[in-house]
């Protein structure tokens, strides 16, 4: 018998590179591959990479550079070690790529990933294979098929793609020419991927897609079936405690996913929802078709639907022509949602994209100035969220042991990461937990019911709400 080749994969960018990294490991463990953490020792390095922003996107060559020592190492101890390069690089520079890094030996853009196994043969020939192709139609088999009993579970929490690329074309963003046209995965794909995952140990799943609330997939009943009546079918799945979605646009939102989130126990009451600006201008500019009131007029949907909701969100800071004014006008948006938590990001120009031509540049330390003052407002915001929470009971989902001895760390539905002293049989459970104290980002607590003498628990609910 052969002994297993060993594949090394490294991933950037968003949760759907995660999911597709997890996919390829599992497609490939059928190729006869073992997944290595050393790129020393490994036959096959993917490296999956992220363009959406211009230090993202760098980051491949400066890596490439490190390989190509690796490879040539490998070399000399007579062992061949092959590179390809996945992802949303691969798929917008995949010639590029050739012509300028000959390490290469694959290039794979994400919706080809299911011909990875074929570019790795005609690389093992000696070729440098290159597919950046879209699928001509809509089935969503692009990734990989893992043999049925290849997926495992690596937790308590796991991605679920149930859609893939975006129909939006924020000028921006790259994603609709990385990713494509929006695809919807079939309810009954999706519901066998999360049965198998809850069979291995999985409480938590997450279904990800770059516009999931578009999600508009093939229902059992053969119709189209929305995000909110996906998640309805989902929540009976015996063993899902918590669900939960990422990323949503505000256009998108719609009665079934309101609904969903005032009857749905499961479905978790954080809601990541960027809007990039507060300012109408800016907004206009972006092509975002929303203003900043249409925004709040959703986040009230949310909140009279479930009162407990708590949202987080992405900005931009520095989009051409962005003014002081338009910039206040997106901290006066900050400051009256209120969120829990949000990412900000200073404008990158991408290649290709409609707002890359546009002039009236920002210059770097005003950019530099307003992310500041940005994430200064989204950190006491984030700090305050925190702090509401000691002193009461929250639920919390237990993930593993942590990194301190006898401490178990779990999170609560605002995914908050929450740590108490406990025997690691609660891994895998919901238990309300009294937090008292905060460090960092992390709240500490203790378990408020004696785990060891009930039963084990599904999930405990939260206040119902608008039951
Ligand atoms: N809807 C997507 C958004 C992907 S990009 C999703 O699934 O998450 C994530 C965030 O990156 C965007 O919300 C935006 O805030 C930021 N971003 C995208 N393009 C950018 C650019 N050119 N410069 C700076 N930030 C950008
Ligand atoms: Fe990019 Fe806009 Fe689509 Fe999000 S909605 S992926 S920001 S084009
Ligand atoms: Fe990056 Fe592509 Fe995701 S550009 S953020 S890896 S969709």
């Amino acid at each position: 018998m052969t002994p297993p080749r060993k594949l090394h994969i490294k991933s950037y960018g968003c949760q759907m590179n995660v999911y597709d990294a997890q996919r390829m490991v599992d497609s490939l463990g059928g190729e006869g591959f073992v997944e290595t953490a050393s790129v020393d020792e490994a036959d096959l390095v993917i490296l999956n990479t992220c363009h959406i922003r211009e230090k993202a996107s760098e980051k491949v060559y400066s890596e490439l550079g490190r390989l190509r020592v690796a490879k040539d190492e490998a070399a000399r101890q007579g062992r061949a070690m092959k590179i390809a390069v996945a992802g949303c690089v691969a798929q917008a520079e995949g010639d590029e790529i050739i012509a300028r890094a000959p390490t290469v030996d694959v290039v794979v853009g994400p919706q080809s990933y299911h011909h990875l196994p074929d570019l790795l043969k005609r690389a093992a020939r000696g070729e440098r294979a290159i597919e950046t192709e879209f699928p001509a139609d809509d089935k969503f088999d692009h990734l990989p098929a893992p043999k049925r009993d290849a997926i495992r579970a690596r937790g308590i929490s796991a991605f679920v793609t149930v859609q893939e690329g975006c129909d939006k074309f924020c000028t921006f963003c790259v994603v609709p020419y990385t990713r494509g046209s929006e695809i919807s995965r079939p309810v009954a794909k999706i519901e066998d991927e999360v049965k198998r995952l809850v069979d291995n140990g999985v409480r938590e799943i997450t279904l990800i897609g770059q516009n999931v609330n578009a999600y508009h997939g093939e229902g059992l009943d053969g119709r189209s079936w929305s995000l909110g009546r996906l998640l309805y079918h989902l929540a009976e799945i015996p063993g899902v405690a918590r669900l939960r979605y990422s990323t949503s646009h505000p256009n998108d939102v719609d009665d079934s996913l309101i609904a969903a989130h005032r009857d749905l126990s499961e479905l978790m009451p954080f809601v990541h929802l960027p809007v990039q600006s507060g300012s109408d201008r800016i907004l206009a500019a972006m092509n975002r078709k929303h203003t900043a009131a249409d925004y709040q007029k959703v986040v009230d949907k949310f909140r009279t639907a479930r009162q407990d909701i708590a949202f987080s969100s992405d900005f931009i800071v520095g989009f051409p022509g962005e003014t002081e004014q338009d910039f206040r006008a997106t901290l006066a948006l900050v400051a009256q949602i209120g969120y829990a938590a949000a990412y900000s990001f200073k404008y990158s120009p991408r290649p290709g994209t409609p707002a890359a031509d546009m002039q009236e540049m920002v210059p770097a330390a005003e950019m530099d100035e307003r992310l500041e003052r940005l994430q200064t407002l989204i950190d006491s915001q984030q700090s305050a969220f925190n702090r509401a929470a000691i002193g009461t009971t929250v639920d919390v989902l237990f993930e593993r042991p942590a990194r301190n001895p006898g401490q178990i760390v779990g999170r609560t539905a605002y995914l908050q990461p929450a740590h108490v002293m406990a025997s690691d049989e609660i891994v895998g459970q919901v238990l309300p937990v009294r937090i008292d104290g905060l460090e960092r980002y992390s709240l500490l607590g203790a378990l408020a019911i004696d785990a060891t003498a009930s039963a084990p628990r599904l999930s405990v609910p939260s206040a119902t709400i608008g039951a």
